[in-house]
C-alpha cells in the first residue's frame, strides 16, 4: 500500500515537472547547456570586472553563474523557470559547491537595469521577443553575450566563429 502511494506520487511529480519543461520549450528556449569551453570564452568576451552584476537569463544547470564567481569574482545571479532544471542547478551547488545565486523565475519579471553583462542562450524567437526588454532596461555599456544565436535586429560588436563543436558567440554593448 505505502509502496502504491510513493510510485503514484513519483509519477503524479514526474508528469507534474514534464508538463512545465514542455510548457517552457513553447514559451522559449529548452534546456540545453552551453560546452565549458564556450561558456569561459563568453566571460572573458563580457570583460567582468570584480562585483560586476552578471544575469543568466535562462541558467540552466548554473555553470555560467558559477564560472563568473569563481573565475572572475562577479556578483553573478541566474534565473531559471523549469523546477526540474533548477532543482539540479541547486544539487550541483549543494554538492559541487557550485558558486553564484540562482532563483526559479522568469526572468522577465526581473528589472535587468543593474546589469553589467547578461549572458543567455536561447533560440532566436525568444530573443527576438526579449530585445525590448533589453532595449527599455539595460543601461549604456552592458555587454550582452548570446551563444549561437543572434539577437533580434541588434548589430553585435564581434562574433566570435564556431570552432569545432563550439558554435558561435555574439557579442554586443549597449549604447
Ligand atoms: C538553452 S538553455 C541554456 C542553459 C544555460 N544558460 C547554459 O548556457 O548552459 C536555456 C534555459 O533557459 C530557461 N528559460 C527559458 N526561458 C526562460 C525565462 N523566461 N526565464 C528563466 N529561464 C528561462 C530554460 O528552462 C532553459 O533551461
Amino acid at each position: 500500500m505505502l509502496l502504491g502511494i510513493i510510485i503514484l506520487i513519483l509519477v503524479t511529480a514526474t508528469i507534474i515537472f514534464l508538463s512545465i519543461s514542455f510548457y517552457i520549450t513553447l514559451y522559449g528556449s529548452p534546456y540545453s547547456p552551453t560546452p565549458t569551453k564556450a561558456v569561459k570564452e563568453m566571460l572573458k568576451q563580457a570583460e567582468i570586472k570584480k562585483g560586476d552584476k552578471v544575469y543568466d537569463i535562462g541558467a540552466g544547470d548554473g555553470r555560467i553563474v558559477h564560472y563568473a564567481v569563481k573565475n572572475y569574482g562577479a556578483d553573478a545571479v541566474g534565473f531559471e523557470m523549469d523546477p526540474f532544471i533548477f532543482f539540479i542547478a541547486k544539487l550541483r551547488q549543494w554538492f559541487w559547491k557550485w558558486k553564484g545565486k540562482i532563483y526559479r523565475k522568469n526572468f522577465t519579471k526581473h528589472d535587468l537595469s543593474d546589469a553589467d553583462a547578461v549572458l543567455c542562450y536561447m533560440l532566436p524567437r525568444t530573443l527576438k521577443k526579449f530585445q525590448k526588454k533589453f532595449d527599455k532596461e539595460l543601461k549604456q555599456g552592458t555587454k550582452v553575450i548570446s551563444y549561437s544565436f543572434h539577437i533580434g535586429d541588434w548589430k553585435p560588436k564581434k562574433i566570435i566563429p564556431k570552432k569545432g563543436k563550439i558554435n558561435k558567440i555574439f557579442i554586443y554593448e549597449t549604447t
